[in-house]
């Protein structure tokens, strides 16, 4: 399967910061091998969707609505219009910040879909979570109440991110990470049949240049999403070239 390596730029980046985007989009556009992907924040996208063609423009969350009353909300349709490809939704930040539901996220993830742009779809445990034994259960729970019936790997994918391992430079070990996402396989395949073993499984948290050939190289990793090494092209370019 081609590997998809997302960065997800986070609440970070003005337009001081298009000369990094344009050195990342640089530096991946000799990676035809690999689909790539950047999350900018929701002013950047237009500007850098115009300006970079060699990687996808994403955003970063959408409303599961197409317009209305929703003051300070973004469309997943104003995404597309701005010229994004796909964006993530249930992001851990989001579900812990906003409170942010399974049946919330399931309904974002359509809204990409009726869009016409593609999702990712996050996942994860924290940390309490994993020392009571309850990671697989959670990720599993998460990841039936968040994917709607209609997913299928032409438009989205699943990221699995454990919250201990976000931005924290700890990752969980080779055997962790094959077995979640083995587990996460089982159940795609389970619910969506032959299409289920194509949908992608990214695997986010603490990715960098030194970790991420090892954990690329795991059965079910099918690429990753990137937050702090996505920020400059010199770390995030060699996440890319160990997916080629
Ligand atoms: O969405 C990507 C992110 O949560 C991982 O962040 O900084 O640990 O790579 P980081």
């Amino acid at each position: 399967m081609r590997k998809l390596i997302a960065g997800n730029w986070k609440m970070n980046g003005l337009q001081a910061e298009l000369a990094d985007i344009a050195a990342i989009a640089d530096a991946v556009s000799a990676h035809l091998g690999v689909d790539t992907a950047l999350c900018v924040p929701a002013t950047l996208i237009q500007t850098a969707a115009t300006r970079f063609a060699s990687m996808a423009i994403g955003g970063q969350d959408c409303h599961m609505a197409v317009s209305g009353a929703h003051t300070g909300c973004v469309s997943a349709e104003m995404l597309a219009d701005a010229g994004a490809k796909l964006t993530i939704v249930g992001h851990s930040e989001r579900r812990a910040a906003q409170g942010e539901s399974d049946a919330d996220i399931r309904g974002k993830a359509l809204a990409a879909k009726r869009a016409g742009i593609g999702a990712i779809v996050c996942v994860g445990e924290t940390e309490a979570e994993r020392d009571a034994g309850q990671a697989e259960a959670i990720v599993l729970g998460q990841l039936a109440g968040s994917l709607p019936d209609e997913a299928a790997s032409n438009w989205l994918s699943v990221a699995y991110e454990p919250v201990w391992a976000i931005g924290t430079g700890r990752i969980p070990s080779v055997e962790d990470v094959a077995a979640m996402h083995a587990a996460i396989r089982g159940a795609l395949v389970a619910r969506f049949g032959e299409d289920g073993a194509a949908i992608r499984i990214l695997y986010g948290g603490s990715m960098n240049g030194e970790n991420a050939a090892s954990l690329l190289a795991i059965a079910n990793v099918d690429g990753g999403l990137i937050g702090g090494a996505s920020l400059k092209a010199e770390k995030f370019l060699p996440i890319v070239q160990a997916a080629a």
